[in-house]
């Protein structure tokens, strides 16, 4: 068998945030920053470090800004160069070091995950990829996706990530049921779209990385509505699995649910906690915080130092 590697990843978003409104009224969910870095650029990085190179984004309207982010900003850099900020220069260009392709395509109505992977079978072609909700925030040594990508070279199938979630959240995520693990993966029996507890066939819950064989693009054109009345990827996945493994692997890492208040809130934290340059400033805010205003400031907190 001729082994292929993987090369293009999926990024879905064209969801609206409500979830985030009145913040995504105007901006999308995915440019909301987590201490420095919006949501969309810690997914874009971790597929950059699964060694991927072509980033296809499912838009919609109001969703330009993604666009923006990651074009030249020839204004800023100038502006940035005659002021010889060389270090915020380099922070801007880094983000596209020059060996990336960024494709758009929209997909016009919220029809639902599958539908808008759907959208990007024209640029995907007839190779494996990657899908990646930028709403995971998933963090791990190495990139959750570059662990997923080092198992992927060895079978060349489908590989769901996963994680154990609380019995009473089965109905938030894809759940599946798996034989017992096999040099790190476990093949996929059963799957089922956000069930209730009692009908969900495990605890193991989809986390938003993927990577998925083209074969996927044919069963989720045949299929009908699932959940919610959307055209969901959990039920393409079930059609593939009558026809090739599909595998579930349990990552090495942290998932921030940012789409949630909650999450995000703890991304924050946490993040900025491990932060370079405001970690340790944060940790001591943090450990001296006395919660309540009484009308006059009471503490003053110990001076940022300013950035450059
Ligand atoms: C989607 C998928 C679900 C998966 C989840 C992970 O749901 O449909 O199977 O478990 O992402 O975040 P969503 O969160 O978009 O409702």
């Amino acid at each position: 068998m001729q082994k292929v590697t993987l090369k293009k990843a999926v990024f879905p978003v064209a969801g609206l945030g409500t979830r985030f409104l009145p913040a995504t009224k105007a901006q999308p969910k995915e440019m909301l920053p987590v201490v420095d870095k919006p949501l969309i650029q810690y997914a874009v990085e971790e597929a950059y470090a699964a060694g991927i190179r072509h980033m296809i984004f499912v838009t919609g309207r109001n969703k330009r800004a993604i666009e923006d982010h990651f074009d030249t900003a020839y204004e800023l850099e100038t502006e940035l160069e005659a002021a010889g900020k060389q270090k915020l220069l380099d922070l801007v260009r880094s983000m596209n070091p020059g060996d990336m392709d960024f494709s758009y395509v929209r997909q016009p109505r919220s029809l639902g995950l599958g539908h808008a992977v759907l959208c990007a079978e024209h640029l995907v072609g007839n190779e494996p990829f990657a899908v990646l909700l930028a709403d995971d925030l998933m963090v791990g040594k190495p990139a959750v996706l570059a662990q997923m990508a080092a198992k992927f070279e060895r079978v060349q199938q489908s590989i769901l990530a996963v994680q154990e979630v609380p019995a009473e959240q089965t109905r938030r995520y894809g759940i599946v049921a798996t034989e017992p693990e096999v040099d790190g993966l476990m093949k996929v029996v059963k799957m089922v779209e956000k069930p209730a507890p009692e009908l969900a066939p495990s605890r193991m819950g989809v986390a938003g990385r993927y990577i998925l064989t083209p074969a996927i693009f044919r069963h989720i054109r045949n299929q009908p509505k699932g959940v919610g009345g959307e055209i969901q990827l959990t039920d393409g996945i079930v059609g593939l699995m009558a026809e090739e493994s599909v595998h579930a692997y349990q990552y090495d890492g942290k998932r921030y649910d940012c789409g949630s208040k909650e999450g995000f809130l703890e991304a924050t934290v946490e993040l900025a906690l491990q932060h370079p340059e405001v970690g340790a400033y944060f940790r001591n805010y943090l450990e001296n915080l006395q919660i309540g205003w009484s009308g006059k400031e009471r503490r003053q907190s110990s001076p940022m130092p300013l950035a450059d």
